[in-house]
């Protein structure tokens, strides 16, 4: 049986112990989890597995021999393929060519060989069910999800004369995938794991992990906390290792206060795939927003936002209308944690400190012609301990951060100004059991305070379980609104279908 063993593992960034002596080993013709909250370390570890990183001790080995340390082409030698967890895309090469970044390009006569390129690379895309994705399309004409599953496809790739990879290793590559994208996926794990490869699979999605894993590995703080057969756990243990305190109830109950005065509303608001949506939000409530992938429920945030162009239709805000931007949007008290980190949210080079201060920068000023660095610092740091955000400082560079982490940058800015009404897409996306019991107890917080929240999100327990209304989206329309009463999964879920309740 062929076996990758990782033995004493330490890397250090700084302050940050990432990793500390992590030891365990990972079997062929499995699949095992690595679980931990928001930088826990399991990103660093896979870095340092794939050779992108060394360790500052310890090493990887396969089959008991050693490989070099920051070596990415002998660990690709060893049969070992890696999915990571944030990796750049280039978007002006071919969906084909991205797929051979990492990978040896196939030549002829000491030329790419594209025939051959393009060939191998709608192989893989097939495997996953993707023939409608073309392999000399550029990689920038994809939306996010598509852009996942041609990495999660360049894994499968095999290069000609090559071994047949014998693990492979997949950082949380379910995070950006709808339900059914994600069961092609599992559907392919089987095929893996049933010829014999054995996966090292990084999610935060317990229902995943309980149903694909047969062994999982926790980490905590960089440290080692366990490695057991799945049998021999249970979901409640695992988070309970994961955060290190018992979670018996994720989320807070509700204030039951009557909630205020209207703080949004929109009437006929027509926008990119929206038509026609009318609602309203009060100040204290948190309104849900269901509905299938391309129902609508992101772009509807956006529209109120002002990141999506308004084709008809208006929004109020406690009352007055409100103006075209998102400047104006923030100006009136409107804040917005975006679902797309990376293209939509985040400077990943830029510092924390900037990445809060962004949209709130006139206010900083106060009349000043310089910006007050020392006052952008002490927002960042005070909304920061506000969110429980794991940073070295609020120096370093967002995109140093975890996943998880990255999102609570996001939150540290909308809440920085003190929001009439927080809008959230997708808000726990990436985010540990831990992060997001922190950040639904925020969102309670704040509507017990009087923020009017709109939540929009694919996922089903985490509307039900905080939201007090849910307006239910179906092909761009505001299909229904029903009150979060006593309201199932499959009643939701039997909703966003389009069946209307009885
Ligand atoms: N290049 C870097 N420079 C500085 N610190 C880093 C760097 N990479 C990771 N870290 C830190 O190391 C720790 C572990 O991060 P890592 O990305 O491995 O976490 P993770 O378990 O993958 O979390 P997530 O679930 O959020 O993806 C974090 O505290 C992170 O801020
Ligand atoms: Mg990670």
């Amino acid at each position: 049986m062929r076996r990758l063993s990782l033995d004493g593992l330490s890397r250090r960034f700084g302050a940050v112990q990432a990793l500390d002596a992590v030891s365990f080993g990972v079997e062929a013709g499995t699949v095992h989890a690595l679980m931990g909250e928001n930088g826990a370390g399991k990103s660093t570890l896979i870095r340092i597995l794939s050779g992108l990183d060394r360790p500052g001790a310890g090493t990887v080995a396969v089959d008991g021999a050693p490989l070099p340390p920051g070596d990415p082409a002998a660990v690709q030698s060893a049969g070992i393929r890696v999915l990571h967890q944030e990796l750049h895309v280039v978007p002006a090469l071919s969906v084909a060519e991205n797929m051979h970044l990492a990978l040896p390009v196939p030549r002829r006569l000491g030329l790419v060989d594209w025939r051959r390129l393009n060939a191998a690379a709608a192989a893989a895309l097939e495997r996953l069910g993707l023939s409608r994705i073309a392999p000399a399309a550029p990689m920038g004409d994809l939306g996010p999800g598509d852009q996942m599953l041609v990495r999660i496809a360049a894994t499968l790739i095999r290069p000609e004369g090559a071994a047949a990879p014998w693990l492979y290793v997949l950082d949380e590559p379910t995070a950006a995938l709808t339900g059914a994208e994600a069961e092609r996926l599992f559907a392919v794990l089987d095929e893996l794991t049933g010829a014999g490869a054995g996966v090292l699979y990084v999610s935060h999605r317990m229902d995943e992990v309980m149903r694909l894993a047969s062994r999982v590995t926790v980490l905590r703080d960089g440290a080692h906390v366990s490695t057991r057969p799945m049998a021999d756990t249970s979901d409640a243990r695992i988070i309970e290792e994961m955060t290190g305190r018992a979670l018996s109830d994720l989320f807070p109950p509700r204030a039951g206060a009557a909630p205020g005065p209207v703080a949004l509303s929109c009437a006929g608001l027509s926008a990119g795939p929206l038509r026609d949506a009318a609602l309203e939000v009060r100040a204290g409530e948190i309104l849900g927003l269901a509905g299938l992938a391309g129902s609508g429920r992101g772009a509807l945030l956006r529209a109120l936002m002002g990141a999506l162009p308004r084709q008809a239709g208006t929004v109020r805000v406690g009352g007055r209308a409100l103006g075209p931007g998102t400047a104006a949007a923030w100006a009136a008290g409107l804040a917005y944690v975006p679902r797309e980190r990376r293209s939509e949210g985040l400077m990943m080079r830029r510092p924390v400190a900037e990445n809060v201060a962004l949209p709130h920068l006139t206010a900083l000023a106060r009349g000043r012609v310089f910006l007050d660095h020392a006052r952008q610092r002490r927002l960042a740091e005070s909304q920061g301990r506000d969110v429980a955000l794991k940073a070295a400082s609020v120096a370093q560079a967002v995109g140093d951060l975890s996943g998880g982490n990255q999102q609570k940058t996001l939150f540290a800015r909308a809440l920085a100004g003190a929001p009439r009404v927080l809008l959230l897409d997708e808000p726990t996306r990436g985010v540990d059991v831990g992060a997001k019991f922190d950040l639904y107890r925020l969102i309670r917080r704040l509507a017990g305070g009087g923020t009017a929240v709109i939540l929009a999100s694919s996922d089903l327990p985490e509307v039900l379980g905080l939201a007090d209304r849910i307006c239910v989206l179906r092909a761009g329309r505001l299909a229904q609104t029903v009150e979060n009463d006593g309201l199932s999964e499959a009643d939701l879920l039997t909703l966003c279908y389009g069946r209307d309740a009885a």
